[in-house]
C-alpha cells in the first residue's frame, strides 16, 4: 500500500481505495517470498536470540549477493563520482552509517558524513546538491524520520540511495537506487541482523571504492558464527558484574566508536538500564566522575587501539571502577581490563563487525536477569512512523 489508501480485507479478497475520493484503485500484487517458518521462534526462546543466530547466515546470503549483482558497479561508479557522500538513518542504522564513513575513510581514502537522519536539515540541507549522493539506511524503510529527510534532499537534487531490509516499502520506492540487505523478517524490537548487514554492505562498498581485495571479507559469516559460539558462557560470566547497575558506560574509539554506540543502545533499549556509549577519549573529559567503586564501563578495541583503550581502562580501575574489554585476546588488554570477552583476531574492520556479538549477547542476557522480554520491550515499537 502507499500513503493515502485503505484496504478491505478479508479471506476472499483485497480491494484497496483512495483515502481522499473512496476510488478504488487496482494494482497488480506484489509476491511475498518469505515463508511462515521465518517468522517463527524456530525452537528459540525469543525472537532476539533467533535472530543473533541467524546473523552469520544472512552474511553468506549478502555477500553472495553482492557479489554476483552487476548493478553494483554502477553504483560504485556514482560513489567514486560524487562531490559529497552522506550516510543518513536513525537508532541502530544511525550507528551502523558511523561505521560506514570509517571503513570508508580507511579503505578507500573517501571523507563520507555520517548524520542522523532529524539532523540532516539542521546541518547540511543548505549545502546540499544534485552533485551529491545520499545513502539512506532503514531496515524498516518506514521510518519517518528518515523519509522526511529523503523529503529534503529530494528538493534540493541530490540523489537518492538506500540500504533496506524490507523490500517494498516507501524508501525503496523513493530510492533512485536501493540496495537490499538481505536479512528476512526482522521481529524483535532491537535490531540485531540488520545492523550487522548493514556493516558488511558498507564494508563491501568500502572495499570496492578502494580496489580492494574481497579475500578476507568472505571469511567473515564463518568468523561470526564461531563468534556466537565462543561468546555465550563467557558473556554469562560477565553478568554479575553488571546486571544490577542501573548506569553504565560503553566505549570505544575509531572503529569500534559506532559499535560502542550500538551496545549501548542494545543496553538501554531491553535492559532499562542507562548505558551511554561514547568515544572513549571524551571519558576523562567529565563522565570519568561517575564511576565509584565497582562501577562497570565496557571498552570495546580493536587490535591497533588497544594501548589507547588500555590508558582509558587505566582511568577507571585506579578509581575503583569495573572495566570489561571486548577486544582481541591480548595479554596487555587482559591485563589491564577487570574482564576480557576475547575476540577472534582478523582485520581491525572485521572484528569491528565481530565486536557487536557479544554486546548483543550481554544486552540479551542481562535482560533475561532482570526479568524482561527481550523482544517487546516496553514503550517502544520495530517502526516509528511519526515525527
Ligand atoms: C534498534 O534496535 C531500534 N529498534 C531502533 O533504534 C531502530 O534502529 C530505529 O528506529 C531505526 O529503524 P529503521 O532502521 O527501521 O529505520
Amino acid at each position: 500500500m502507499n500513503d493515502g489508501e485503505i484496504v478491505e480485507l478479508s479471506s476472499e479478497f483485497a480491494n484497496i481505495y483512495s483515502v481522499e475520493d473512496g476510488e478504488r484503485i487496482l494494482r497488480e500484487p506484489e509476491l511475498v517470498t518469505e515463508t511462515m517458518e521465518a517468522a517463527q521462534k524456530g525452537g528459540f526462546d525469543h525472537f532476539m536470540l533467533k535472530e543473533i543466530y541467524e546473523q552469520p547466515q544472512v552474511a553468506r546470503e549478502l555477500i553472495h549477493l553482492y557479489e554476483k549483482s552487476e548493478d553494483l558497479d554502477d553504483v560504485i561508479g556514482a560513489l567514486k563520482q560524487a562531490k559529497n557522500i552522506y550516510f543518513i538513518g536513525c537508532g541502530t542504522s544511525y550507528n551502523a552509517c558511523v561505521s560506514g564513513a570509517v571503513f570508508f575513510n580507511r579503505i578507500a581514502n573517501r571523507a563520507v558524513f555520517p548524520v542522523a537522519a532529524t539532523q540532516f536539515m539542521a546541518q547540511y540541507h543548505q549545502s546540499i546538491s544534485s552533485e551529491d549522493i545520499g545513502i539512506f539506511v532503514s531496515q524498516s524503510g518506514e521510518t519517518k524520520d528518515v523519509l522526511n529527510a529523503v523529503e529534503i534532499a529530494k528538493k534540493r537534487g541530490m540523489r537518492i540511495y538506500s540500504l533496506v531490509n524490507v523490500v517494498g516499502s516507501t524508501l525503496t520506492k523513493k530510492s533512485e537506487i536501493w540496495l537490499p540487505l538481505a536479512c528476512g523478517y526482522e521481529i524483535s524490537v532491537p535490531a540485531t541482523k540488520t545492523f550487522t548487514n548493514q556493516l558488511i554492505a558498507f564494508l563491501y562498498l568500502a572495499y570496492r571504492m578502494g580496489d580492494k581485495s574481497l579475500d578476507d571479507f568472505d571469511k567473515l559469516p564463518d568468523l561470526m558464527e564461531n563468534e556466537i559460539k565462543k561468546s555465550t558462557s563467557i558473556v554469562q560470566k560477565a553478568l554479575p558484574f553488571v546486571q544490577d547497575w542501573n548506569d553504565l558506560y560503553c566505549l570505544g574509539y575509531g572503529l569500534s566508536f559506532p559499535i560502542a554506540l550500538e551496545g549501548a543502545l542494545k543496553l538501554k533499549e531491553i535492559t532499562y538500564s542507562h548505558c551511554e556509549g561514547m568515544l572513549s577519549t571524551e571519558f576523562k573529559h567529565g563522565p570519568l566522575a561517575a564511576v565509584t567503586n565497582r562501577y562497570p564501563v565496557i571498552f570495546v578495541s580493536t587490535l591497533n587501539d588497544i594501548p589507547l583503550i588500555i590508558s582509558g581502562i587505566n582511568e577507571v580501575t585506579c578509581r575503583g571502577g569495573f572495566a570489561i574489554a571486548v577486544g582481541p585476546e591480548n595479554e596487555n588488554l587482559r591485563a589491564n581490563a577487570n574482564y576480557l570477552i576475547p575476540v577472534t583476531k582478523s582485520t581491525d574492520e572485521i572484528s569491528s563487525i565481530l565486536s557487536v556479538i557479544p554486546l548483543q549477547l550481554i544486552s540479551y542476557y542481562m535482560c533475561l536477569a532482570r526479568g524482561f522480554d527481550p523482544d517487546f520491550p516496553r514503550n517502544l515499537s520495530k517502526t516509528l512512523t511519526v515525527d
